[in-house]
């Protein structure tokens, strides 16, 4: 499950991840990545660590039907789940299983090179970088997200399941939010080539399911799950009770300004929008926040 430290799925949590991450947790920001980049009609983009899609769809959308977009992901069940849905309207859509550290594509070959919450779990993210740079075209855009801190959701999940299952299960269901700080994003993008970076905070509005169901979803489509399973399967369902009891001041919290139904995590981020290098591809940062 767990490949070479990096965020690793089952072919059957990479559903699950369509089903309740993508849908609940990422896919909202994608628009604005896609918006940040600034996608136009007929251009070529490549989504990094492309998961189920959600951005490759978003970016086919916007570059309409004289576009091409890419996808690539390291994990087979994850472009399997992508190549099953349906394609948008707009850009053909080509999904690559490989790594964002040996791209299979030639130099100069892209307009924007999107990725969403992927930059953290490369595990040199300074090749990541330099080859992200190499696939841009001159003038092209680099539009990147990384969360900017634990959040109140996953503090209390990752709390409890140190209690409940491990504190490896822990380390592991929290690693999506050990992302690299502002001075070392803005680093790395200038080691790789990058001008004109800029790196802002995000927020935004995440509305999610009823949490004490979501919470067991949410891990069901994560690298804990097998570990999750076993638990389970092993008649500690009772503890998580306790997992439930850790996030419901976070639902009556939530539930004060929203309806009974939806629950809200309000999203803060520390985004970066690029500014236009008419030389060499410029870069743009974005780098998101969830609590
Ligand atoms: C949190 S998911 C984000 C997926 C997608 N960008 C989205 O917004 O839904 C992180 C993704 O990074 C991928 N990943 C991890 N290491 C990778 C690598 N070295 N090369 C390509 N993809 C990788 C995982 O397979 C996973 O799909």
């Amino acid at each position: 499950m767990a490949k070479n430290g990096q965020w690793q799925l089952s072919a059957e949590a990479a559903e699950r991840y369509e089903r309740y991450v993508a849908r609940y947790i990422l896919g909202p920001w994608a628009p604005l990545l896609v918006d940040a980049s600034q996608v136009g009609v007929g251009e070529r983009v490549l989504d990094v660590a492309c998961g189920t899609g959600v951005v490759a769809r978003a970016a086919a959308e916007r570059a309409g039907a004289a576009g091409r977009i890419v996808g690539v992901d390291l994990n087979s069940g994850m472009i399997a789940v992508a190549r099953s849905l349906p394609a948008p309207a707009g850009a053909p859509i080509a999904w690559i299983e490989c790594s964002a550290l040996g791209l299979p594509l030639q130099n100069a070959t892209m307009d924007v090179v999107l990725c969403q919450q992927g930059l953290q779990f490369f595990p040199d993210k300074a090749l990541a970088m330099r080859e992200m740079r190499r696939v841009l075209a001159r003038g092209g855009r680099l539009a990147l997200s990384v969360w900017n801190g634990i959040g109140l959701y996953n503090s209390a999940v990752g709390e409890a399941l140190a209690r409940f299952l491990s504190d490896a299960a822990a380390v592991q269901f929290c690693a999506s939010r050990q992302a690299p700080a502002k001075e070392e994003l803005q680093r790395l993008a200038a080691e790789a080539g990058f001008s004109a970076v800029d790196v802002r905070v995000s927020r935004s509005n995440v509305h999610l399911p009823r949490l004490d169901q979501f919470t067991l979803d949410h891990l069901s489509a994560t690298p804990v799950a097998a570990a999750y399973r076993r638990r389970r399967a092993g008649g500690a369902r009772e503890d998580w009770r306790e997992c439930h009891e850790r996030t419901s001041p976070l639902c009556r919290w939530q539930g004060r300004h929203l309806s009974r139904r939806n629950t809200c995590a309000d999203g803060k981020g520390l985004v970066i929008i690029k500014t236009l290098h008419r030389r060499r591809p410029c870069y743009t940062f974005w780098n998101a926040l969830l609590r």
